[in-house]
């Protein structure tokens, strides 16, 4: 089938590379000419395991362009993945979307013609969508208007394993008013459905996977779908971390706490990991547009309102421990391994890291850090900011009273704690995440404290 994708972040690129990748035309398009430029010569604008095989691999089913003119008339199905990043009030901004809505409506050629939301949009976006592109078409000559179809299609992909979540989906939602766009999103989607693809060879195809549930709803069920689900995964961290916080009152082991429930199947082991809480650019914008749409109805949502509080709580909990282990910050230096807001990916946004590190500066604290792929991305993103970032987790102790472990980095497990811990001025270790081994840390001469 042929398709455009409006947008080439995490979602339209990855979802660009995928869709050619099991055999449809893909015209991946951005206004921003320099990445498109980019793009074309192989270089990828985002740090994603696999990405760049797989957009080798998939090349020939593949193009880039900046002109709506030469993408849009010829494609069946287009794909809006453009940002809709969050304003002061917690309401998304779209104008990247009304923008894209408009130019669509501007040079589809006539036929029947699928629109897809598929950035997280608030709901009630597609009906707004719907009417945009109806206003773009007026005053054309009649017979060369295209027939506009809007449909939902969320994604729930992970950064850093965007790849795998797309190709092996737990599942695939796609919202619509009308029969014939859903008819055409299965066609789209149905070598993934029946897992009729053969694997890349670095992405094989786990055991368990054989064939993809779809969810074929309404446009606002859709749209609703994906706000519910960050907000779920959202208040799973948050609640487990607010469980965290009693255990350690009352002397209880959290990842035992978490283990212990998580194997009924009904809660379910994952996104239990106790700690220093979310980040990233989705649960925190998904959670306040959620809110904010909620409240357009009259509505408190009580349970999505704690679990935000609650984890803007965990960043204070850092600076609580070190002040009760260090007594005095002012004039301390502290490390903090990891600055990407999770493993495997060098997005910066909503970063744990880039908060605490604020709230040391604050307090007066020099502070080092080091990110195995993010530093470069956290210098130009946060130039002002005083942070020295190092070249190892060695070169980060120098000098150090304490080092928080902010990412888990795989990296950061088997490190030569005794030599880091003579590099220290006291070997205080904060794990943040619930992930190096506290006996291997002790006798390795480091006192070790969690966030719980
Ligand atoms: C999240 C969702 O998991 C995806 O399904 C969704 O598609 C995506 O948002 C989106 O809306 O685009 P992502 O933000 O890439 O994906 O990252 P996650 O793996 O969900 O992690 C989010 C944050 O939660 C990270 O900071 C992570 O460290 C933290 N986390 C995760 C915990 O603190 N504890 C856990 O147990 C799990």
């Amino acid at each position: 089938m042929q398709v455009a994708i409006i947008g080439t972040g995490y979602v339209g690129l990855t979802t660009g590379v995928c869709l050619a990748f099991i055999g449809h035309q893909v015209c991946c398009l951005d206004t921003d000419e320099a990445k498109i430029r980019a793009l074309k010569a192989g270089k990828i604008p985002i740090y994603e395991p696999n990405l760049s095989e797989l957009l080798e691999e998939a090349s020939p089913n593949l193009r880039f362009t900046s002109s709506y003119a030469e993408a849009i008339p010829s494609a069946e199905i287009i794909f809006i993945a453009v940002g809709t990043p969050p304003t002061p009030s917690g309401a998304p901004n779209l104008e990247y979307l009304s923008q894209a809505a408009r130019s669509i409506g501007q040079h589809g050629a006539a036929g029947f013609k699928v629109v897809v939301n598929k950035s997280t949009v608030p709901i009630g976006s597609g009906n707004w969508v719907g009417s945009l592109l109806r206003e773009a078409c007026e005053g054309r000559e009649a017979g060369t208007s295209p027939e506009f179809a809007v449909a939902s299609n969320p994604e729930f992909l992970r950064e850093g394993s965007a790849l795998h979540d797309s190709l092996y989906p737990d599942r695939i939602v796609i919202g619509a008013d009308e029969t014939r766009a859903l008819e055409v999103l299965y066609s789209l989607y149905r070598p993934i459905l029946d897992q009729t693809f053969s694997a890349p060879t670095y992405l094989p195809r786990p055991d368990t996977v054989y064939a993809v549930p779809l969810v074929s709803t309404d446009l606002a069920s859709a749209e609703l779908i994906k706000y519910a689900a960050n907000a779920f995964l959202a208040l799973k961290i948050s609640f487990i971390n607010e469980m965290g916080l009693l255990a350690e009152r009352v002397g209880a082991n959290i990842t035992e706490v978490a283990r212990g429930i998580g194997l009924d199947s009904r809660i379910g082991p994952r996104f239990l990991s106790a700690g220093i809480g979310w980040g990233g650019s989705c649960f925190g914008k998904d959670t306040a547009a959620l809110i904010a749409t909620a409240s357009e109805y009259g509505l408190n949502l009580p349970i999505v309102e704690a679990a935000r509080k609650l984890n803007s709580r965990q960043r204070d909990r850092v600076v609580e421990k070190l002040l009760h282990e260090l007594k005095i910050l002012k004039g301390r230096t502290i490390g903090l391994l990891g600055l990407a807001f999770k493993p495997n990916t060098d997005d910066l946004r909503e970063s744990p890291a880039v908060e605490i590190a604020q709230k040391l500066v604050d307090r007066g604290v020099r502070v080092r850090a080091h990110d195995p792929i993010a530093v470069e991305r956290f210098h130009r993103e946060h130039a002002g900011m005083p942070v020295q970032t190092c070249e190892n987790v060695c070169e980060t102790a120098e000098g150090c009273d304490a080092l928080v472990l902010v990412t888990e980095w795989s990296e950061y497990r088997d490190l030569d704690w005794e030599a880091i811990a003579k590099k220290m001025r006291t070997p205080v270790i904060l794990d943040g995440r619930h992930f190096l081994d506290r006996d291997k840390l002790a006798r390795a001469g480091m006192r070790y404290l969690a966030i719980s």
